[in-house]
């Protein structure tokens, strides 16, 4: 394995091999950082695996399997500045009466998207330096304070994850270590669809450019992907 550029600041990016994930990879990359990126599965992440950089490591790792969190977690070297919780899943934009809202897809979403998030700071928090940032890649649908029903478990899900988020602000706060939430905006990927508004590119490089922004007194906050503030 080649590390050792201990001085390159490190960024751990969950879900690393598709839509908004890689390209905080690429943006990563052409930022120097030492990279640490996720995947699941082989067959859909070559173009992750493809990518040539004497500074990265792809990692198999299913958010929800504690046993491949804690398989990597034995083989990490290098120690975290960003800690880029981004693996997600939407089961649909459907209502509670839709297909998509049946109890199985629904409790796959909480369990992804809460439940994965927690297991991953849970067990990869060790590796944080001191002054790391915990970030939470979550949703503006998750506001409380919004209109229409769709999709209501996926709101669900970044609602809670945005409370954990001030939980883990709490949590970490005595190691120095703040930790926030953003809305990556609408991103043409397969879970934004081709209609959004963003590309990943345009997403993960205002994205990391607000990552080094952030200050010890942002922890406990939601922001938008340029920069602003939400209320949650
Ligand atoms: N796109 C948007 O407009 C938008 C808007 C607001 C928020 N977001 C949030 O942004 C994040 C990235 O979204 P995206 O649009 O890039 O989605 P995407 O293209 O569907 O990619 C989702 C990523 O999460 C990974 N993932 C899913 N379940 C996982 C699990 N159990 N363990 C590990 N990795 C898992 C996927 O891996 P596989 O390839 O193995 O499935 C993939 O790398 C998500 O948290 C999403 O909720 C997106």
């Amino acid at each position: 394995m080649a590390f050792t550029s201990n001085n390159l600041k490190s960024i751990f990016i969950t879900g690393a091999n598709r839509g908004i994930g890689i390209a905080l990879v690429r943006e990563s990359i052409a930022r120097n950082y030492y990279v640490l990126g996720t995947f699941r599965n082989q067959k859909n992440s070559k173009e992750l695996l493809n990518i040539k950089y004497e500074y990265a490591e792809f990692l198999k790792m299913d958010v929800i399997d504690e046993n491949s969190i804690l398989k990597i977690s034995r083989n990490i070297k290098h120690s975290i500045d960003y800690l880029v919780c981004n693996a997600g899943v939407n089961n649909g934009f459907g209502t509670l009466f839709d297909e998509d809202h049946s109890q199985k897809k629904m409790l796959e979403v909480l369990n992804v998207n809460v439940l994965g998030t927690i297991l991953t700071v849970k067990h990869l928090s060790k590796f944080l330096n001191k002054n790391a940032k915990i970030i939470l890649i979550s949703s503006i649908l998750g506001v409380q304070k919004h209109k229409g029903s769709n999709a209501l478990i996926y709101r669900a899900s970044k609602a809670a994850l945005n409370n954990v988020m001030v939980s883990l602000s709490e949590e970490f706060n005595s190691r120095s270590i703040m930790a926030c939430s953003f809305h990556p905006g609408w991103v043409r990927t397969d879970m934004g669809g081709p209609n959004a508004h963003i590309s990943t590119k345009e997403s993960a490089s205002s994205l990391i450019y607000n990552f080094e922004k952030l200050k010890f007194s942002d922890s406990g906050k939601f922001f938008n992907y340029d920069g602003s503030l939400i209320n949650f």
